[in-house]
């Protein structure tokens, strides 16, 4: 018998407030009209002073398991994506466990930035598929507002907080079909936060604790890389383009996911876009999507679905699945 990892609840969480992009305007120079032609974003949620990544992945989750219909103690793996862990340590995953009250089996974090959720789906994949977990909660959990830097018009324009999971369960039907991840850490300063622990005082004296990046060269490579993940998924399938019912990109810009889905031959109506709602949530932005289309009746049972990301590192990936 072979053993598949299955989708059997999407949840996602979104914080109370809301920036638009005219808010942004009395902060920095720019625009409405900007922001929404370069990137179709036009507002983002941003987290309470006391509100914390484990706060909106604890939320984000509970809807997945109440959607899975099954009870939180029954988790027993967590893999949790994020950019901006809550401590040093211990991991996010481990205080969402505790939230949860599922302790016993592993929790731990994953760190890929935009690319965070793939890594992690595929990790989680791995333990269901080989029978180590029976059910397993995959987190994207986001409070990336808190390493922008807020006077920078070219980065706190483009992202926002918030959280996305699914629960995975070991099954003899077809669910994850593939994944593919890469890396190439070549390209790390390209996008980056220069400080970090190790390596703190320096970067933190000059001021340089917050997102930089240079936007233009990450557009283009962003573009050719879900380009290509697209068709390294659909080759190790032996699937057409047009098998695919459903792209769901990560959020980052609408004209990046525009760009992939014109290579790909697609129609933006099979295209899950919800960028304009919550800008660039990093780890957590796919699941949002992946969460806001089942809910809306969009995604249905037996459809395929592509997921695809690109982030810092460089790195990016892509998962197959049969929902
Ligand atoms: N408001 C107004 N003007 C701005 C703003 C702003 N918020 N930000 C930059 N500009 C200005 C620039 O200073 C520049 O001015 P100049 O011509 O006088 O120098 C001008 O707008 C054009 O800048 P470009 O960088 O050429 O604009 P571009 O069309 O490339 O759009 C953007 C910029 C939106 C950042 C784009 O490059 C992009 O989306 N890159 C990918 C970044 C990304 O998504 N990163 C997230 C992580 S990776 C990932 O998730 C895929």
């Amino acid at each position: 018998m072979t053993l598949h990892a299955r989708i059997i609840g999407t949840g996602s969480y979104l914080p109370e407030k809301i920036v638009t992009n005219d808010d942004l305007a009395k902060i920095v120079d720019t625009t409405d009209s900007w922001i929404q032609e370069r990137t179709g974003i036009k507002q983002r949620h941003i987290v309470a002073d006391d509100e914390f990544t484990v706060d909106l992945a604890e939320h984000a989750s509970r809807r997945a398991i109440e959607a899975a219909g099954i009870d939180a103690s029954e988790i027993d793996l967590i893999v949790l994506a994020t950019t901006t862990a809550d401590q040093v340590f211990p991991s996010t995953a481990c205080l969402l466990q505790s939230r949860l009250g599922c302790q016993g089996g592993p929790a731990f974090d994953i760190q890929a930035v935009c690319t965070g959720f793939v890594y992690a789906l595929s990790v989680a994949e791995k333990f269901v598929a080989t029978g180590t977990s029976k059910k397993a909660l995959v987190v994207g959990a986001e409070t990336f507002s808190r390493i922008l830097d807020w006077t920078d018009r070219n980065t706190c324009v483009l992202f926002g907080d918030g959280a996305g999971a699914v629960v995975l369960e070991a099954s003899e039907e077809p669910g994850i079909l593939s994944t593919h991840l890469h890396a190439n850490g070549d390209y790390s300063k390209l996008l980056h936060v220069p400080s970090g622990v190790s390596n703190n005082l320096a970067a933190v004296q000059e001021g340089r604790a917050y997102v930089e990046m240079e936007g233009s060269d990450v557009f283009k490579m962003a573009v050719k890389k879900m380009g290509e993940v697209v068709i390294e998924a659909l080759d190790a399938n032996n699937l057409a383009k047009s098998d695919v019912d459903w792209l769901v990109p990560h959020q980052a810009n609408q004209r990046i996911i525009a760009a992939t889905a014109k290579k790909l031959g697609m129609t933006m109506d099979k295209v899950v876009l919800t960028v304009a709602e919550h800008g660039n949530t990093s780890a957590a932005s796919i699941p949002l999507a992946l969460d806001a289309a089942v809910r809306q009746n969009r995604i249905k049972a037996g459809e395929t679905i592509l997921i695809e990301a690109f982030g810092g590192g460089f790195t990016w990936g892509s998962a197959l699945i049969r929902y």
